[in-house]
């Protein structure tokens, strides 16, 4: 059985004092005994990665970052590589967000460069794939889905994802409190092993696929409940400490 991963996305938010205030209430709930067969992983911002990652020692629960460099190292002013990230301790990095790729123009060809980096140094990336809403009302989901992961493999080969997580983010359920229905996730998670299927059996059954958009306390269950997702990306439920563990509780539960 796949084990149940929640990661946490606080996106460009929280002062060093809400940061604070949020890891004590994190830590002192998900350091239960309970959560220990599941991962939890939160990824704040570069700037509170360190103060994070000191908090959290001991605590079972991993940090990640929410992006990364394509670039190994060098004079690339202002980025933060993949060795930099696992030098202090960070263990994944979300890469290819929906927000990167309208603010920051990425496309698959960077993408594929920060995954290949990503893995290289030890970090497990947390690839996020999804739809418009203008997508998925002219019917062609699964060839943009598609398209997202075969650029990937054919940049980096499928082996890239033996050490991968995928995230499916339907970009008109990010932030919109629309969520998709669980059985709308659930069809685009399986297509999404069916993709892989077609490069490697084995893998495509064993890769973690977290759902993202909109994910909250009350419809976490449904979701975590059905057969082909394996926990969540959390955007705005993870910047309230009791709702985000309500979620982890969520995931246990299943
Ligand atoms: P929301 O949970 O705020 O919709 O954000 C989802 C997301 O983008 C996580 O990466």
């Amino acid at each position: 059985m796949r084990q149940k991963l929640i990661a946490a996305n606080w996106k460009m938010n929280g002062s060093a004092l809400q940061v604070d205030a949020l890891i004590e209430g994190l830590r002192s709930k998900l350091s239960n005994p309970r959560f220990q067969n599941s991962k939890i992983v939160i990824c704040p911002s570069y700037i509170h990665i360190e103060s994070v990652l000191v908090k959290l020692q001991g605590s079972g629960l991993q940090v990640g970052a929410q992006d990364v460099s394509s670039y190994a190292n060098g004079a690339y002013t202002g980025q933060i590589s993949a060795q930099m990230l696992a030098d202090i301790g960070c263990k994944y990095v979300i890469i290819g967000h929906s927000e990167r790729r309208q603010y920051c123009f990425e496309d698959n060809a960077v993408i594929s460069k920060k995954l290949i980096t990503s893995v290289y140094f030890g970090l497990t990336p947390i690839f996020c794939v999804g739809e418009t809403k203008s997508e998925r009302e002219q019917g062609v989901t699964e060839e943009v889905i598609s398209k997202q992961i075969v650029s990937v493999v054919e940049a980096c080969g499928v082996d890239v994802f033996a050490k991968a997580t995928i995230a499916y983010e339907p970009i008109w359920a990010i932030g919109t409190g629309l969520t998709a229905t669980p059985e709308q996730a659930q069809a685009v998670h399986a297509f999404i092993r069916h993709c892989l299927q077609a490069y490697d059996r084995e893998l495509s059954s064993k890769i973690t696929i977290l759902y993202g958009g909109s994910v909250n306390a009350k419809n976490a269950s449904s979701l975590f409940a059905q057969q082909d997702i394996d926990g969540g990306l959390v955007g705005g439920a993870s910047l309230n400490a009791e709702e985000f563990v309500q979620i982890c509780e969520a995931a246990v539960n299943r």
